[in-house]
């Protein structure tokens, strides 16, 4: 180390002599790296500001050489520093003999192929170059990339990055490694098409593990056109492991002003993000169509509504995968197919699978395996388990043959909820799920018990939830499912599920039954703060809107925690944006 830290202070005192030779030095190293040279700055000396970049950005640099060229960089030594009055260096050697060394030092990028440094260029160049302008400067503003990225599907060793950018095609790859700053793995480059989602595997992950990752892009002509800013994730927590995800109500973002005020939203899920989740339950109603004329609307209509909240989620879901609920508003229902390609209910399940890479069955998830002409895999329901948990999503609108709640065609709701269903497959998938889990906590989530009505657990005692008729006194379940062993409240009764979560309702509510806490969730970004529905619950813990909930699983306990987030203008003593308005702890 002190010869090498030598040779770069020698070879930069000498610096003049070595100019003379900089074309035929360039000229190696390009030849070398496939590249075209370029230009050195000016003297830089102590008395003239140099570039003096700090570790983790010269890290950053050399892990995008090492990232472009693999064959050459390889086998890297633990970065060396040295200070020095007019900023530190810093250099590596590769390649186990150290034949060849890159350093950082002065301002200026230094390369070695033996014994002495030489000059490559600016660092300022280099940062052009090789990282899209994004090592030393600003990431986000340095990037050519002006779309936004979403997680999904994480498992134990990968996850699903979906890109998308409106006016921008190209090529996108991921590189990602379990160090910040150091990217040792990258995915397959993907075609980048204006306005669709490009979908990116990050896979050969280690179980337990949290990554970081950085997205290239590569514009139409080929050029590396951006790197963005650093984001992480964490791949299967490992049982005894703990860690937090978090759930949203329905956010409404059609409802402008009544429901919904983007810069709550905005702040509601900044405030998620701080709590680094390793994943974000969306409950349904977060896409809603069924304001648009049913007559004239189109598959792009649809889409937009998909889009709309990608700039919201983005900045929270580059780092949390997103899990999507379905709810009824999304009208992505099976009774809504007509034969064709174009029905609203395929254009929103695949505008779901395209834009949100929803999980489908594999060796990590468990789920629906049923082809749905023009969708494919639908996607609607799944299971995985994280840490010692077991996560349950349940869909009763492509279960069910019927509207379930409100219809697109008119106002009419059902009265005769019997035939409302989760369906024979995801019945038998729902009990197989559960009672083959080991997980010692239990989480099951839908959009509403049921799908459709108002309340928590005043709903669980009838139809194929409870087994009563409407009439709330006789038992209806034998005559209605002789194919149903017993009701879906039984069976989370049965196999110890601790919590069934719900939207719906837009009211924070958390209510008891049999051991179960029926939990309902509260809107993300209501600036009115309103306690909607509240006449439907009889009986619990009710607190008005705004928040999030945010569970932290350990392998004793469960603590659940409403996080309330209000707008600066709406902030006194007594209510800041991300108290803690109401929590408990299930063992
Ligand atoms: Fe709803």
């Amino acid at each position: 180390m002190a010869v090498y830290r030598t040779d770069l202070q020698e070879t930069k005192k000498s610096r003049s002599a070595l100019l003379t030779k900089k074309h035929a030095q360039v000229a190696v190293l390009a030849w070398l790296l496939g590249l075209a040279s370029f230009g050195v700055q000016a003297e830089c000396t102590h008395a003239v500001a140099c570039l003096t970049p700090s570790t983790a950005q010269t890290e950053r640099l050399l892990s995008m050489l090492e990232h472009l060229y693999p064959t050459l960089l390889t086998d890297g030594s633990t970065l060396q520093v040295f200070p020095d009055p007019g900023g530190d260096g810093y250099f590596r050697r590769y390649g186990g003999s150290g034949a060849v060394g890159v350093g950082v030092y002065q301002g200026i990028l230094w390369y070695s192929l033996g014994a002495g440094w030489q000059q490559f260029g600016a660092l300022e160049a280099a940062d052009t170059e090789f990282c899209g302008g994004t090592c030393f400067g600003t990431p986000e503003t340095a990037s050519a990339f002006r779309g936004n990225m979403v997680l999904g599907s994480p498992t134990k060793d990968s996850v699903r990055l979906n890109v998308y950018s409106v006016g921008q095609n190209g090529q996108v790859y991921a590189v990602y490694g379990s160090e910040p700053g150091r990217y040792s793995q990258r995915s397959a480059t993907m075609p980048l098409k204006s306005a669709e989602g490009s979908e990116l595997l990050l896979g050969g992950l280690r179980p337990d593990t949290r990554y970081y990752y950085r997205l290239h892009y590569r514009d139409a002509a080929g050029r590396e056109a951006g790197l963005t800013a650093e984001y992480s994730f964490h791949t299967q927590r490992a049982a005894g492991s703990d860690f937090t995800f978090a759930l949203q109500g329905d956010s409404h973002p059609e409802r402008e002003r009544s429901q919904f005020d983007g810069r709550l939203y905005a702040r509601t899920l900044q405030t998620v993000a701080a709590d680094r989740p390793d994943f974000y339950i969306l409950m349904g109603d977060d896409f809603s169509v069924d304001n648009l004329d049913y007559a004239t609307i189109t598959k792009s209509q649809v889409v937009e509504r998909y889009v709309l909240q990608r700039p919201y989620l983005a900045p929270l879901a580059s780092s949390a995968p997103l899990f999507l609920v379905n709810g009824n508003h999304e009208q992505s229902a099976r009774y809504l197919l007509n034969g064709t390609p174009d029905s609203v209910a395929v254009w929103a399940q695949n505008a779901r699978n395209s834009l949100y890479s929803q999980p489908a069955p594999d060796a990590f998830y468990s789920g629906n395996t049923e082809r749905v002409p023009h969708v494919g895999e639908l996607r609607n329901y799944f299971a995985w388990t994280w840490g010692d948990a077991l996560f349950v999503v349940i869909d009763f609108y492509w279960g069910s043959n019927v509207a379930v709640d409100n219809s697109f065609y008119d106002d009419n709701k059902r009265t005769n909820l019997w035939d409302v269903t989760l369906g024979t497959a995801q019945y038998d998938w729902l009990k197989q799920t559960l009672e083959q889990s080991t997980a010692k906590h239990k989480f099951v989530m839908a959009h509403h018990v049921l799908g459709t009505g108002r309340g928590g657990i005043e709903l669980t005692t009838k139809f194929e939830w409870g087994g009563l008729n409407n009439d709330g006194r006789t038992n209806g379940f034998a005559a209605n499912r002789a194919n149903m062993p017993s009701t879906i409240h039984q069976l989370l009764v049965d196999n110890g599920v601790d919590i069934f979560f719900q939207g719906h309702d837009h009211i924070w509510v958390r209510q008891v039954r049999d051991g179960i806490t029926y939990q309902t969730l509260s809107q993300p970004a209501d600036p009115n703060y309103s306690l909607f529905n509240s006449s439907a619950f009889t009986s619990g813990v009710l607190i008005p809107n705004s928040g999030y909930t945010r569970v932290r699983v350990s392998e004793r306990d469960i603590k659940v925690e409403y996080v309330r987030t209000f707008l600066p203008e709406d902030e006194t003593p007594d209510q800041t944006s991300g108290q803690v308005a109401y929590s408990y702890t299930l063992e």
